[in-house]
């Protein structure tokens, strides 16, 4: 059980974001073999984090990367994350959150982490999409609890789904 006292060794010895941290503690140690998604993963910094650190069997990364880089809007995000995460079982997703959610079946997900674009309707609307991709006993979290426009959205979907919203610092989580 992580509580305030432990969650500084826990992320030491992890090297894991809290709400990743709970999810596996969550899980327990019998569960392995997770898949799991996030969206927005940028150069990967989250990504490799969990590819490490969790007992991963298919991790989908769904990212646009289209961030306004001039010579090529995929090659420079992309290609860092790709040689980072190259040995781990990976699917890239080039697209739009909301494009890329009829890839994920539905109840496939362990864990899926939402950090794309931040605006209270852009994350909302990814909490209600990808929702149904976690199956139960898995977990939706994510990242920037402490933007008011995440506060809020993560705040509205959980009320909908009459759930608690767990938070730590930046993450925030909700078992299903
Ligand atoms: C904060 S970064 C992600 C960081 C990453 N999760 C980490 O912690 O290492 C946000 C990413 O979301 C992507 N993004 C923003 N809006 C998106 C959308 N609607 N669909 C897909 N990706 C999006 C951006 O291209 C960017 O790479």
């Amino acid at each position: 059980m992580i509580t305030k006292d432990n969650l500084e060794e826990h992320i030491k010895e992890f090297g894991l974001r809290t709400s990743l941290i709970e999810a596996k503690s969550y899980f327990g140690n019998n569960k392995k073999d997770l898949i799991g998604a996030e969206l927005g993963v940028d150069v990967g910094n989250n990504a490799e984090s969990m590819l490490k650190h969790l007992d991963i069997k298919l991790l989908h990364l769904i990212d646009s990367y289209d961030r306004g880089h001039l010579y090529d809007p995929v090659k420079l995000p992309y290609e860092k994350c790709k040689e980072r995460v190259d040995n781990y079982n990976v699917v890239f997703h080039i697209k739009t959150t909301k494009e890329a959610v009829n890839e994920i079946d539905d109840s496939s997900l362990d864990f899926c982490y939402v950090d794309a674009d931040h605006s209270y309707d852009a994350c909302l609307e990814d909490c209600v999409l990808y929702y149904p991709k976690v199956m139960s006993g898995g977990v939706i979290c994510g990242h920037d609890y402490n933007m008011d426009s995440v506060k809020k959205a993560v705040g509205e979907f959980a009320l909908g789904i009459e759930k608690e919203v767990n938070f730590d610092g930046m993450d925030w989580w909700i078992f299903k």
